[in-house]
């Protein structure tokens, strides 16, 4: 039922991608792994996001081959480090990447965060990987509008996708607007703001009137925004909630008293910070 519902996004390329993913970040053993992948995959989600840095695709890998769920059901986003930033290296870590995941191809790959020292280059290897059908779509992540622009100056092909925090502490409705209008998809990641939107008492209260749990109704405004989410759970009651959001509507006071709660709080780095130092940092 949840899964007919599930909304599709289409990309600029012209793939489509689920607007609701599952985050395995912090996901680092292979029984935590496969209890939340098989309750993902019975609450019907197909996106699964990874990266190399969370040092956990191959018990991906591993999880969807035990689980047995075939490829075609799967959509599949891993994203390049740092540290495997540049032309060669990037496709060397892609290679590896594959390995681990067990698979051929990737549904997106994403630039983790823009840096400026490999910045041109890493992204030559990602229209390379498109060319050659290894990666179906590509994006990046963590990328403000000056970065974008910036890409813009030497890229054939666009990014589809730019990844971004955002929560109702960190709306970053400017960027999204841009994202819009250069057709990119923003898509969430910690979309529940790691646990710290979920106490807020307007986010209660609203929560509240719909009987639905805070999560719900924050997943829920993310996707009347048309944003993509990915959020992250370990807990198989919580991973089905977090996919039960496709059968109630916020209204338009609702939608607005979300949005005013902004008060541009990260929860992760500054990616004007990362593009100069050229890692993450807290
Ligand atoms: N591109 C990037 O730079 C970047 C950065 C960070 C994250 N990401 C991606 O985004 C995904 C999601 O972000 P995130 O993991 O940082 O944060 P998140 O999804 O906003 O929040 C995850 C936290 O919320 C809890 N939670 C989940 N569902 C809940 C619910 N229904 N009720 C109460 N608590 C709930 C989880 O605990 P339990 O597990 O105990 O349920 C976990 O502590 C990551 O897994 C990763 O794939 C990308």
């Amino acid at each position: 039922m949840t899964e007919l519902l599930q909304p599709k996004l289409r990309l600029a390329d012209g793939h489509t991608m689920p607007q609701l993913g599952f985050g395995v970040y912090k996901l680092a053993n292979q029984a935590t792994m496969n209890t939340a992948i098989a309750a993902a995959n019975r609450s019907g989600y197909h996106l699964f996001d990874t990266a190399q840095a969370y040092g956990n695709e191959a018990i991906l890998g591993t999880a969807f081959k035990e689980l047995a769920i075939p490829r075609t059901e799967l959509f599949i986003t891993t994203k390049v480090a740092e540290v495997n930033q540049g032309y060669d290296n990037t496709l060397r870590s892609v290679e590896r990447s594959l390995k681990l995941l067990q698979t051929d191809y990737l549904d997106l790959l994403l630039v983790h965060w823009p840096i400026h020292s490999q910045f041109f280059e890493t992204w030559r290897a990602f229209e390379r990987l498109k060319a050659e059908k290894i990666v179906r779509s590509i994006g990046v992540s963590n990328y403000h509008q000056t970065h974008l622009d910036y890409l813009a100056t030497r890229a054939n092909e666009q990014p589809v996708v730019n990844q971004i925090e955002n929560h109702p502490y960190l709306s970053q409705e400017p960027l999204l607007a841009y994202d819009r209008k250069q057709q990119i998809v923003s898509q969430a990641w910690s979309p529940l703001g790691r646990g710290v939107v979920l106490q807020d008492p307007v986010l209660a209260k609203i929560a509240s009137q719909h009987q639905r749990s805070v999560a719900q109704i924050i997943l829920r405004w993310h996707i009347q925004r048309g944003l993509a989410i990915i959020p992250k759970s370990q807990n198989p009651q919580r991973i089905s909630e977090n996919a039960a959001i496709f059968d109630f509507k916020l209204d338009a006071d609702e939608m607005t008293a979300i949005a005013r709660l902004n008060r541009r709080q990260r929860t992760g780095a500054d990616p004007e910070v990362v593009y100069e130092i050229e890692h993450q940092y807290h």
